[in-house]
């Protein structure tokens, strides 16, 4: 079902360091629905200078992260993901307008990613939020989801300083 996402969804974004690590091993079992090496991930990311992330959650329920770096004012979306039960009610949107905004208040004047050829919803997600295609990396994922190997598109979108998105 597609619904928007208004003030009153009862979805808070929340930003998440390194002093939340204890809650993050429950919270990407709920967003990955497996295994914890996720955590260590997130962590080991979160743990490297300029690196941030959010949290799309309720109460009770994590709904979304997004994960990002700021370097040498480039940002690097580094993972976006929203659990199935929770997609396509513009949490993925809402995180990525929020770290974009947070990215260009810490001086990033580009921000990049990287998406498989074959995610036809983050692309879609992506495009319509002003990225384009600047680079391909041939074969970058080994198994795409027809078992072939799959090409990384290098996407790119200038940031206004000051960003301003509609609110999240
Ligand atoms: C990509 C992903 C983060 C999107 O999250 P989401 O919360 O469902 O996205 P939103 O509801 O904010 O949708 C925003 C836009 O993305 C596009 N979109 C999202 N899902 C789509 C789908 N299944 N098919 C086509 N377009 C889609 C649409 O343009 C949508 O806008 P609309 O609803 O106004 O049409 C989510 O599908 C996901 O976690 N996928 C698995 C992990 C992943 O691939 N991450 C990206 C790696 S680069």
């Amino acid at each position: 079902m597609k619904s928007s996402l208004g003030p009153d969804t009862g979805i808070e974004l929340q930003k998440i360091g390194t002093a939340d690590l204890d809650d993050l091993a429950g919270r990407c079992r709920e967003l990955f629905q497996c295994e914890t090496w996720h955590a260590a991930a997130v962590e080991r990311t979160l743990a490297t200078p300029g690196s941030f992330a959010l949290l799309a959650r309720t109460p009770r329920r994590a709904a979304g992260l997004i994960l990002a770096r700021v370097a040498a004012e480039e940002c690097e979306i580094l993972w976006l993901v929203v659990p199935a039960p929770w997609r396509r009610r513009g949490i993925g949107r809402r995180l990525l307008r929020a770290a974009l905004r947070s990215a260009a208040g810490h001086s990033a004047g580009t921000a990049f990613l990287e998406v498989s050829q074959d995610n036809r919803a983050a692309l879609a997600l992506y495009g319509s939020e002003g990225f384009r295609p600047c680079g391909r990396r041939r074969a970058y994922y080994g198994g795409g989801r027809q078992g072939k190997a799959c090409d990384a598109l290098v996407y790119k979108k200038a940031l206004a300083s000051g960003e301003t998105c509609p609110a999240n």
